[in-house]
């Protein structure tokens, strides 16, 4: 008997379907009251290198995409200075419905979005997830890793190998470019990390 599989980019459709039909939880409640969009990820599902921030703002619920706000205008400026292009990556967040006033995601709120990021990762395959602030990288230690090796401040820039069962990936993390809003010097660091991060991509060019 043939079982006919579902392509990937229709597995990925799934997720967004299922993202925007959560309820009875109240990030997803909120964002429906509103009338606001959830951040499913954007970008390419055979990505390389994939993204991952930590909960969308004001601006990316309005259109539902990920990092289109001042911090998005950071980010996307150091990966142009470093020739990343966004149409080859793919951005997600931990979490994908924006919490109110900005304030930290809770430890449930992030669990209840972890196995659409967890299956996302899985569909995409990328060789380098780079994480966009504690949170993520937090994340990225709880579902891929055996124990915490440090906060953003000590880690940042380190390459990591993780734990998966099927290939390779490994772990860059970054700080949150929203730190370079209220710290100048900070961007001088997130440049030089994404420095690193392209020199480290291009091992997986064919
Ligand atoms: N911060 C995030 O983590 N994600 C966004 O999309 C925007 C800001």
């Amino acid at each position: 008997m043939y079982v006919l599989m579902n392509t990937r980019d229709e597995r990925l459709k799934t997720i967004k379907d299922e993202i925007l039909g959560l309820s009875g939880f109240s990030l997803a409640d909120l964002r429906r009251k509103r009338g606001e969009w959830p951040i499913v990820g954007e970008g390419n599902h055979e990505a390389k290198l994939m993204l991952i921030g930590e909960a969308p703002g004001a601006e990316e619920v309005k259109v539902g995409r990920p990092f289109v706000g001042s911090s998005g205008q950071i980010l996307s400026q150091l990966m142009a200075e470093v020739s990343i292009k966004r149409e080859e990556v793919y951005i997600t967040s931990v979490v994908k419905d924006r919490p109110p006033n900005n304030r930290k995601p809770t430890r449930e709120e992030v669990e209840v979005y972890s196995a659409y990021t967890r299956r996302q990762i899985e569909l995409i395959g990328p060789k380098v997830v780079a994480t966009l602030g504690g949170l993520a990288l937090n994340w990225m230690w709880e579902n891929y890793s055996q124990g915490k090796w440090g906060t953003v401040s000590r880690v940042h820039g380190e390459i990591r190998k993780l734990h998966k069962v099927d290939g390779e990936m490994y772990l860059m993390p970054l700080y949150h470019p929203a730190v370079a809003l209220y710290d100048a010097s900070k961007k001088k660091v997130l440049l030089e990390d994404m420095r690193k991060l392209a020199l480290f991509l291009r091992k997986f060019d064919h």
